[in-house]
């Protein structure tokens, strides 16, 4: 008869020692304990043997037994651990994993290639406020309120009364540098513009421009020419040639829009061309006197030129884009044609 008490006490002790740390051992547990074949089925057979005044001490050791049993389980199975310890420790010396890398969208490519092209022959990167005030974009560059000019840039005004305002081209911080700096002015100012445009294939409210600006005693028109084809052979090819034919701009006196030859079809025309030969891609001019005394540089002494060209359109030509607003829907399948593009 002790036997059988000796016998449920081992299990007793065995349950309060069992520690089923792994999901394995406590499905082993669960089998062994609580399952259809549990021992302690076999248990309560044998309270059969037992004489009736030990039935009831031997039933309430058979549900101490159970009851123990199930609160393990559920311990374990609550605990979180079983789950924990199964995951491997990490080895920590593996090396990490790398992570994909994105490409340049081809604004950047370009504009980098604009700044290193400028940087060769003695142009620094200035960059101003996207956010301008009338002075800078349009009043110290010949270009009042009320003067008919204005109308060649719509504008987005941000205030009432049209003073703030995105400026509309990077010819305003060449009036920042000149204001702040005094001659020899070297450089190119890269940065975004904003117009009141429709958007279209070939025009958008926002787009980016490289300015340029070189300032200094005796600089002619001849300098802005060598310049401008110096770089048109860096980024089309040794063979391109340039032509200006007059225009206007409020700043610069005389001003000139610049065409390239068409790098595709090498002038004989084409549908880039137009079937003209030839492909337009900016404006630039000798800086106006009258802008350089508004920024207090003397014009008697100094004089200088200005181009500016917009970026977008450089890379339509280069890579033969033939839609503005892909620039800016970022889509994937035309960003991915750029990875291998510094
Ligand atoms: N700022 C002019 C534009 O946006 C371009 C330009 C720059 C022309 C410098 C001449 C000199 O249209």
């Amino acid at each position: 008869m002790q036997e059988i008490f000796d016998k449920a006490n081992a299990v007793l002790a065995a349950i309060n020692d069992a520690k089923p740390a792994t999901a394995e051992e406590l499905e082993a547990f669960r089998i062994q304990y609580l399952g259809s074949k549990n021992v302690l089925k076999d248990l309560f057979g044998a309270m059969a043997q037992l004489p009736g005044d030990r039935k009831k001490e031997y039933g309430q050791l058979m549900n101490t037994l159970k009851a123990a049993a199930e609160a393990k389980y559920e311990e374990q199975k609550n605990s979180g651990s079983t789950t924990q310890q199964k995951v491997d420790v990490p080895d920590l010396s593996a090396p990490g994993y790398s992570l994909p890398l994105g490409s340049r969208h081809p604004i950047s490519i370009i504009k980098n290639k604009m700044i290193d092209i400028f940087a060769r022959i003695g142009f620094t990167v200035a960059e101003g406020p996207e956010v301008e005030d009338d002075w800078h974009n349009f009043t110290a560059l010949g270009t009042p309120k009320d003067h008919p000019a204005r109308d060649m840039q719509d504008t987005f005004y941000i205030s009432e009364d049209k003073h703030w305002l995105l400026r509309t081209h990077t010819s305003s911080v060449q009036v920042r540098m000149m204001e702040t700096q005094k001659p020899p002015l070297r450089m190119i100012m890269p940065g975004r513009v904003y117009r009141n445009e429709t958007i279209s294939a070939r025009a958008h409210c926002t787009f980016h421009q490289v300015e340029g600006l070189y300032i200094d005693e005796n600089v002619s028109f001849a300098d802005l020419k060598q310049a401008m084809y110096y770089f048109a052979q860096e980024m089309f090819g040794r063979d391109t040639q340039i032509r200006f034919r007059p225009s206007f701009f409020p700043f610069t006196e005389p001003s000139a829009e610049m065409d390239i030859s068409c790098f595709i079809c090498g002038g004989t025309g084409c549908a880039v061309c137009k079937h003209s030969g030839w492909v337009e891609i900016g404006g630039c001019g000798m800086v106006d006197p009258h802008v350089l005394e508004n920024s207090k540089i003397d014009p008697a002494k100094y004089s200088g030129y200005a181009f500016g060209m917009g970026i977008e359109r450089i890379t339509m030509l280069k890579y033969q884009i033939n839609d503005l607003r892909l620039f800016f829907e970022n889509d994937i399948r035309l960003l991915k044609q750029f990875e291998s593009a510094l």
